[in-house]
């Protein structure tokens, strides 16, 4: 944890004077709220399930009991969790540089709700959240749903089935969502990665936009991933034990960070 006490100061450093940050985040910041990852071996949710015969669409064509069944378990896993100190540092980070009039943007990967529900604000969740299904025929949304669904697959309101609002392999990414978190990289003087492979595109190729505008390229990950030899600072460490003390150092008595 030396090595990382020096790296955890010069993120601090970093963040302190920083005009206009973006966050990416992905499965490993809601690891220590015990919701799993994707591709960690051993606890991944891949360790045990095939993705490909789950998260697309010809998947629950062919089985939409099955896709419904295993979406909703995820979904309930997630009702379950909390946020954790990591999800906790991220939302007072935001707090604390809009309140110096600096610019902040979240991303994430994760489907699970939990940055919200810790008071992150600005938040873009690419990949889109397991909190809204919507019908398959019409296209309705709907948030307010009984945790378990009652019926596997789910009928919807206006007829069709109810999907979850998350993106599937081979489904296109919010443009919206994709075009604003580019707009942010391009103007980011600082780019944090934290808890993602970083292998999914377009979002790994993010931090390649903000570090082509000149922002400096911090990662938060216990593992190397394919970011670790672009970044400026590499913290090898869980979130929920070092986005605190980068949050803390950056600005002492920011409520949310160092618990
Ligand atoms: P992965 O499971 O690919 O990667 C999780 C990362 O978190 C790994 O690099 C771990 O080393 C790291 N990690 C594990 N525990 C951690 C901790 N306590 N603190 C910090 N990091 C930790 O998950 P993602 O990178 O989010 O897309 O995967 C990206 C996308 O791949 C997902 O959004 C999903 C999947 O396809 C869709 O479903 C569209």
């Amino acid at each position: 944890m030396e090595g990382d006490r020096a790296h955890i100061e010069e993120a601090s450093r970093l963040l302190a004077r920083a005009r206009s940050v973006v966050v990416v985040t992905g499965a490993g910041v809601s690891a220590e709220s015990r919701i799993p990852t994707f591709r960690d071996a051993m606890t991944g949710l891949w360790a045990s399930f095939d993705p490909q015969r789950l998260a697309t669409p010809e998947a629950f064509a062919r089985d939409p009991e099955m896709v419904s069944r295993w979406y909703d378990w995820r979904r309930q896993k997630c009702a379950e969790a909390i946020p954790n100190p990591g999800h906790e540092a991220i939302s007072a980070m935001e707090r604390a540089l809009v309140a110096r009039g600096a610019d902040f943007l979240l991303v994430t990967q994760n489907v699970d709700g939990l940055h919200r529900r810790a008071g992150s604000r600005n938040v873009i969740e690419i990949h889109g959240t397991l909190a809204t299904w919507r019908c398959t025929r019409t296209g309705e949304e709907y948030s307010e749903l009984p945790v378990p669904l009652p019926a596997y697959p789910c009928p919807s309101p206006a007829g069709g089935l109810l999907r979850p609002c998350v993106v599937w392999f081979g489904e296109a990414l919010p443009e919206a969502g994709v075009r604003r978190a580019v707009e942010a990289c391009g103007r980011a003087t600082l780019f944090f990665s934290i808890g993602t492979s970083a292998q999914v595109y377009p979002v790994a190729g993010f931090a390649d936009v903000a570090a082509g505008a000149g922002a400096k390229i911090i990662e938060v990950n216990p593992e190397e991933t394919p970011l670790s030899p672009r970044a400026d600072v590499v913290i090898r460490a869980c979130s929920a034990a070092a986005l605190p003390q980068i949050v803390a150092g950056a600005f002492p008595g920011s409520a949310g960070a160092d618990r």
